[in-house]
């Protein structure tokens, strides 16, 4: 393969009824990297597709009354109708119904019968349905599937294995030798761990109690296990073992495959080993990224927000979703998603910093130049700040960005439009207006303003496919050269004489109060709906982790939660050892116009004088307790380990009573 060419995957999903915002993250972040290689010119392919056989989507049909086949298709077409509107750039979408995926898979298993990887022996085990797992008696918990915690059915049957347990110690050298192979780390350590350090067992990859499956071609009483049938997509749709195999010559091995944490086990062992026995290099990297959840639960059971991606892109439009989506978590953790959140991050930072400076820049070159930029620039304070700062940004993006870190790239790009909005304030420009020998040095400044926001607007186009556009209109650039990626790293291409144009807000700011009580009662309606709907469903998990989806969640306290805490500065005026106790302080501490008493186990870390004069953090409005009967109105907060302990503190001086959050 070339070293122009990148090859990303996302899974393929199941056809589930209703698509929430939480699929659609690992697909928007697929694509935010697809789009920017294509930008840095990258041939690239993209793939996504559906995971459509097994015996769920079998019960699901048949619960309905219509074929396996009529049941996904309707399905499909929805889930390709989402990606159209979330403007996905997918070079491809496989279906595992497609004909010439369930030929390719039916060779495989072929050759690794033939070879000796796999054989038939018979299985007796407990299959947990909706997981599409097999277990053995001790793996279950409570007699119960250990991932979902549901019926499980015991099945004994004539069985094709595969030999997995061949591949256990090539696959622990090759995780130990490439360190890149599993992202993040600690999704390596999980891997080795709990899985492959204690034995692989050979795995059963064949089932006969249903036939909603790619048959054995050899033995036609047998369906391939829906594991083995659906990870071989990411070659199939390559060309695997066709004439037609230009794509997989070009593309594999994969460059990344993403996908969700509750799958990585399926993607970093069954996957690998199958590709060690087929004799083809293994993809480069799979990154396991985290969850979306919601407060309290899971997505799928959203009550109180609107999780529906249809509903949110009509509502705030298709970048701030995208934007919100790869910007709130750091990939690879799990994260909070609430209406809440996604309407502050839209008002502070869609609206409010780019928004406004997009459109403040504009609105001054149209009325202090009649919307045309001049070309006598004079160069002044604050402009080298400037620079400095916005050309750093090109670069940490693309570091980042190859690191799959969107959100640590989003919040540099924002740095530079913090700069930016900051470099308005400094310059003043309305101040220079008035004095028609400032011209030049105006005209300066709304160059540095425009060519800024060049730079910035070419930065986002992988995380916002429709933004960058509207600004270029605004800015009177054209979809040429002055906003190649490249240029991004050459300050100066904003041509001169351009003509900027007044145009619609690009993110108008929500007003917070009206629209949760506006989605609060949609998310009723929608709740409703999808409980009469809902149907016994759940992700394929690896081990414990779906129980951890749901406790994570309730670990997790909200904003409004923390809001409760009232945290304030305060100084403390006096302080003194409390008699027989040889870790009490008690301190006078000054908040605001109010002086505060507080005990405090301080006093093998600090003497009364040492501590003086300082500000500590007080937490104001916890209910006062008698310590060595003395009241403390209050706790001061302070970080200890076993042998030390230091107050907490503000890295610059504030006045006492300020609130802390
Ligand atoms: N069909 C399997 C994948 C087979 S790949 C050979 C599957 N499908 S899925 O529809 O359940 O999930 C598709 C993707 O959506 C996974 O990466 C999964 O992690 C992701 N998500 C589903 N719900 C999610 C959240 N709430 N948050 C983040 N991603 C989640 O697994």
């Amino acid at each position: 393969m070339g070293n122009n060419t990148y090859y990303i995957t996302t899974p393929i999903y199941y056809p589930s009824d209703k698509l929430h915002i939480g699929h659609s993250y690992t697909t928007v972040a697929a694509d935010a990297v697809a789009r920017y290689k294509r930008l840095k010119g990258y041939d690239v392919m993209f793939l996504t597709g559906t995971d459509e056989h097994g015996q769920k989507i079998q019960r699901k049909a048949e619960e309905k009354g219509i074929t396996p086949k009529q049941y996904v298709d309707d399905i499909v077409a929805g889930i390709k109708e989402l990606w159209k509107l979330m403007k996905i750039t997918n070079d491809k979408f496989i279906r595992t119904t497609d004909k010439y995926h369930e030929e390719i898979v039916q060779k495989i298993f072929k050759k690794l019968y033939d070879q000796g990887d796999i054989y038939k022996s018979e299985y007796e085990g407990w299959y947990c349905t909706p997981c599409e797992s097999f277990w053995t008696k001790t793996q279950l918990v409570e007699g119960k599937c250990p991932d979902c915690a549901r019926e499980v059915e015991l099945t004994k049957e004539e069985s094709y294995f595969f030999r997995l347990s061949k591949y256990q110690d090539r696959l622990i050298k090759h995780i130990e030798e490439n360190p890149d192979f599993i992202q993040p780390v600690t999704r390596q350590n999980e891997m080795l761990n709990n899985f492959l350090r204690p034995g692989l067992e050979d795995l059963c990859v064949s089932r006969t109690t249903f036939n909603w499956g790619i048959p054995v071609s050899f033995d036609e009483k047998h369906v391939v296990y829906v594991w083995i049938d659906a990870l071989s997509n990411y070659i199939t749709a390559l060309g695997y073992m066709t004439e037609n195999n230009e794509d997989y010559k070009k593309f594999w091995p994969a460059d990344v495959h993403l996908v969700g944490k509750e799958i990585i086990r399926f993607h970093t062992i069954i996957w690998p080993a199958m590709l060690m026995a087929l004799g083809e290099p293994l993809p480069k990297q799979i990154f396991g990224h985290g969850w979306l959840l919601l407060e309290g639960g899971k997505m799928s059971k959203s009550k109180g927000n609107v999780v529906d991606p249809v509903i949110l892109v009509e509502k705030y439009g298709l970048d701030a979703i995208r934007y919100f989506l790869l910007r709130e978590v750091p990939f690879g953790s799990d994260g909070i998603f609430s209406n809440e959140a996604l309407i502050n991050r839209i008002n502070s930072d869609l609206a409010n910093d780019l928004g406004n400076l997009v459109s403040r820049t504009v609105a001054m070159i149209d009325k202090y130049f009649g919307g045309v930029m001049p070309s006598e620039l004079q160069q002044g304070d604050f402009d080298e700040d400037l620079k400095k700062i916005v050309m750093e940004t090109p670069i940490k993006v693309e570091e980042l960005l190859d690191k799959l870190q969107f959100n640590t790239a989003l919040t540099e790009i924002w740095k530079a439009v913090s700069r930016t909005n900051k470099y308005i304030d400094e310059t003043a420009p309305w101040i220079l207006a008035k004095d028609e020998s400032n011209k030049a040095r105006l005209a300066g400044v709304m160059y540095n303003l425009a060519e800024s926001i060049r730079i910035i607007s070419i930065l986002i186009q992988p995380f916002m496919p429709q933004t960058p556009e509207k600004i270029w209109g605004q800015l009177g650039l054209k979809n040429d050269e002055t906003v190649s990626w490249e240029s991004a790293k050459v300050w100066g291409r904003y041509p001169h004489g351009a003509s900027v144009n007044k145009g619609e807000v690009i993110f108008p700011r929500i007003d917070v109060k009206k629209e949760l009580e506006e989605l609060e009662k949609l998310s009723g309606q929608n709740t409703a709906e999808k409980e009469k709907k809902e149907t016994k469903e759940a992700p394929k998990s690896s081990k414990g982790d779906k129980k951890e989806k749901v406790e994570e969640a309730s670990e997790l306290i909200t904003i409004e939660d923390f809001a409760k805490i009232d945290l304030r500065v305060a100084k403390v005026l006096e302080a003194e050892k409390v008699e027989g106790a040889d870790k009490l302080l008690k301190l006078k501490l000054q908040m605001g116009n109010e002086i505060r008493q507080v005990v405090s186990g301080i006093a093998k870390h600090y003497s009364p004088e040492s501590i003086i004069g300082k500000n500590v953090i007080l937490v104001a409005n916890l209910k006062p307790v008698k310590l060595r009967g003395i009241e403390s109105q209050g706790m001061i907060l302070a970080a200890s380990d076993d042998s030390d302990l230091a107050l907490a503190a503000l890295d610059k001086d504030m006045g006492s009573g300020s609130r802390v959050r």
